[in-house]
């Protein structure tokens, strides 16, 4: 088997024949580094499996490289692992057992190569290349993966029903490596998907989620997401997501399928950014679409309010998916709730107030939330689409425009709550808040320029309001 190997990969390869020979065990490169060298895909970690000893091979390995790293291993797994350079190398026994990464039943029997191969997740990832002398380079393939990677086709080794129930999360990564390669899951293996779902439970969250934020990051999202709700996983752990699926229909009126409309904003700004949580932003846009639609007779469907009240839902979603609950959860909450803003401003008699108190509102999350809404234009009727981005095209260059004057975003009002309780010599209270919002606000207004001076006068109008006078 040719697969295209740098210098040092191929001199390390061979440090792990010579050592395995010293040995007497047969060993192999595997899983994910094969798939990969031969799609011409990027490699990260490379898998060893030998029949014998992992732990031993990789010591060996590890003490014949100068300078000499530092072998990780557990013994209850029989796994082994160390760095070297920019290589991962993994070392493992060939087991009768199942593939699992740490599984949850240690002590796994040794096993052949071909018991070793079936044990694992896809025909694509069982694929080996001989590292042994007598067949350096040889590839074993006894289920077929090479004629899968060609076909493009994902597939288990076994029976589908026992690679899954071996290790339920398989069903997730059947899916995401069917979206990240553009590959089809065969019909038996994406059926046993459908029965085996609710076997994901016993999964955790964090590994859900990791395999989903993967996902998330591919260049097209939909094609899992909808594999996902298509297999029945989706509802197991995410269920206000399926929620936006379907349309209902009144008086002969329906309204679109928010699921697919999300789905299609999700593609629409990953063509545009690969940033994770931009996508975040877009998958939960529409969240709270089911919980805040009426149907107003005369006058069709409505979802008043629900970016606010999607806004509330990010961080019980957040939790509920073990994302993190720190900033970026707060960065995804607020593009929810502001979703809706720019594309408002698209019309001809729109104030400069509008504009600045978007400005101020969205701050450092001003482009990112202009991506969203442009992405967020996705009627079927090209035309409306057409003259959207254009009117859409005309709110980015007055933004511009009015920014480009008064500097609106991540400013500060040209006099804080210090300077009013310096003033009024007032502690910390309610009226240093007043006075200060007044300020704000009538600078946002265009009441006052933004300049101290004006400021200043406003608020001592504001403050005589509230019987206060300045000490000096
Ligand atoms: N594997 C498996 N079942 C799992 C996880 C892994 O059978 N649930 C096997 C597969 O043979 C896989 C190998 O272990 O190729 C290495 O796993 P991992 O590093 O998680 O995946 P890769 O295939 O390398 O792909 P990626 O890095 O994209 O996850």
């Amino acid at each position: 088997m040719d697969i295209s190997c740098d210098k040092d990969e191929l001199a390390l390869l061979e440090r792990i024949s010579v050592a395995a020979q010293a040995l007497d065990v047969e060993c192999y490169l595997i899983g994910g580094f094969v798939r990969d060298k031969i799609l011409g895909r990027p490699t990260k970690d490379a898998d060893i499996v030998c029949t014998g000893d992992g732990i031993q091979l990789a010591h060996e390995v590890a003490n014949a490289l100068k300078p000499s790293p530092k072998v990780s291993f557990f013994k209850n797994f029989g796994t082994a692992h160390f760095r070297y350079h920019h290589f991962d190398v993994e070392f493992v026994g060939a087991r009768k057992e199942s593939y699992r990464e740490h599984s949850r039943k240690p002590d796994v029997a040794p096993g052949t190569l071909e018991d070793d191969q079936k044990r694992r997740d896809f025909t694509i990832n069982a694929l080996a290349i001989s590292l042994n002398r007598a067949d350096y380079g040889k590839l074993v393939d006894p289920f077929g993966g090479m004629a899968d990677l060609e076909a493009k086709i994902i597939r288990t080794p076994l029976d589908p029903d026992i690679t899954f129930s071996d290790d339920p999360l398989r069903m997730m990564r059947c899916i995401r490596f069917a979206n990240q390669l553009g590959f089809t899951i065969v019909p038996e293996s994406f059926d046993a998907i459908i029965r085996n779902r609710e076997r994901i439970r016993i999964i955790s969250q964090e590994r859900i989620t990791d395999e989903l934020n993967k996902i998330m990051l591919t260049p097209k999202p939909s094609t899992g997401l909808d594999l996902l709700y298509k297999s029945g996983l989706l509802k197991e752990f995410f269920p206000q997501l399926v929620e936006l699926a379907g349309v209902e229909m009144v008086e002969g009126k329906g309204h679109k399928d928010n699921f697919y409309h999300t789905l299609q904003v999700l593609d629409n700004v990953a063509a545009r950014s690969s940033d994770l949580w931009l996508r975040w932003a877009a998958l939960l846009h529409d969240i709270a679409k089911p919980a805040t639609k009426r149907f107003e007779p005369g006058h069709g469907w409505t979802f008043h309010g629900h970016e606010v009240v999607g806004e509330r839902m990010v961080p019980k979603i957040f939790k509920q998916l073990k994302l993190p609950l720190n900033e970026r959860m707060k960065y995804v909450a607020k593009l929810v709730a502001l979703h809706l803003r720019p594309i408002g401003l698209a019309k001809e008699d729109i104030t400069d107030s509008a504009m600045r108190r978007l400005l101020f509102d969205a701050g450092d999350e001003l482009d990112d939330l202009m991506v969203l809404c442009e992405s967020d234009i996705t009627s079927k009727n090209k035309q409306k689409v057409k003259r959207y981005l254009e009117n859409f095209e005309l709110v980015k260059e007055r933004l511009k425009e009015v920014e480009e004057t008064d500097r609106i975003r991540n400013w500060q009002p040209p006099i804080d709550g210090a300077d009013i309780m310096k003033i009024f010599n007032l502690p910390p209270s309610r009226n240093v808040g007043i006075i200060k919002t007044a300020v704000r606000e009538a600078i946002l207004d265009g009441i006052i320029p933004n300049e101290y001076e004006a400021a200043y006068t406003y608020m001592l109008q504001k403050a005589a309001e509230l019987g206060l006078q300045p000490v000096s």
